[in-house]
């Protein structure tokens, strides 16, 4: 295994019962991500986009299929052991915000050093407040901020814990074309200052471009690119 090798999942599939039906929602996906490295997750609606995602950052267990993140096999593993995972290497970053109301910005952004049993020293969150440019919203409720600025603030919640790997499912899908910009930009800011690994999945194939690769799903299957 190449060692920069953050993400490493092989014949990944997610098969739901419904009835008497079995949905394919991802049927034999292959999918490498290395340190560094920003991949753009395309494809219709149902393609199974949110699935992978899903699986990528253990929200979720795969069907069938080997999942490695940081060097440890994910799939198989107990819920216990995945919020441990997910609370170390992983941070992830979704369409609806899902800030909490009634903290700050600042609080709010500083909440996962509370499940690992940290406190934020207030140079780490000033650095990224600073870098999702909220320095001067520190204070500030959600309700006070706009769209753009509560998925800013769930950006540097993410990136609070400085995880290996940043996951985020549509983040720009409740944005307007120049706040997902910036937004998107943002994401692409942590892949070259951090080096973390990057998935993410947008409708957007112009901010797709700008991804180091991407990986278009059909069916649950990936599709070559053209
Ligand atoms: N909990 C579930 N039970 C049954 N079927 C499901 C479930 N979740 C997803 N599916 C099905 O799996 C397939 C893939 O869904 P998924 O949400 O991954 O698609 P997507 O590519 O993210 O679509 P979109 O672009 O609309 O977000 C769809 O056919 C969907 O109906
Ligand atoms: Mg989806």
């Amino acid at each position: 295994m190449t060692n920069n090798l953050i993400i490493s999942g092989r014949g990944l599939c997610r098969y739901y019962r419904r009835g008497s039906e079995t949905v394919k929602a991802l049927d034999g996906v292959d999918i490498d991500v290395r340190a560094g490295e920003s991949v753009c997750v395309l494809g219709p609606s149902g393609s199974g986009k949110t699935t992978l995602i899903n699986l990528l950052s253990a929200l979720d267990a795969p069907t069938a299929g080997t999942l490695t993140i940081d060097g440890r096999r994910v799939d198989g593993l107990a819920e216990r052991e995945l919020v441990n995972i997910r609370r170390g290497t992983l941070g992830y970053v979704f369409q609806q915000f899902h800030l909490i109301p009634t903290l700050t910005v600042a609080e709010n952004v500083a909440l996962p050093l509370l499940f690992l049993g940290r406190t934020a020293d207030s140079g780490e969150l000033t650095r990224v407040l600073e870098a999702v440019g909220l320095s001067e919203r520190a204070t500030h409720l959600p309700r006070e901020l706009s769209g753009g600025q509560m998925q800013r603030v769930a950006i540097g919640r993410a990136l609070i814990a400085r995880p290996r790997v940043l996951i985020a499912d549509e983040p720009t899908g409740n944005l307007d074309r120049q706040t997902g910009d910036a937004v998107f930009e943002l994401f692409l800011n942590a892949v070259r200052r951090d080096g973390v690994a990057l998935v993410l999945t947008t409708h957007n194939l112009t901010l797709a471009a700008r991804c180091d690769r991407t990986v278009t799903l059909a069916d649950g299957r990936v599709t070559p690119d053209a």
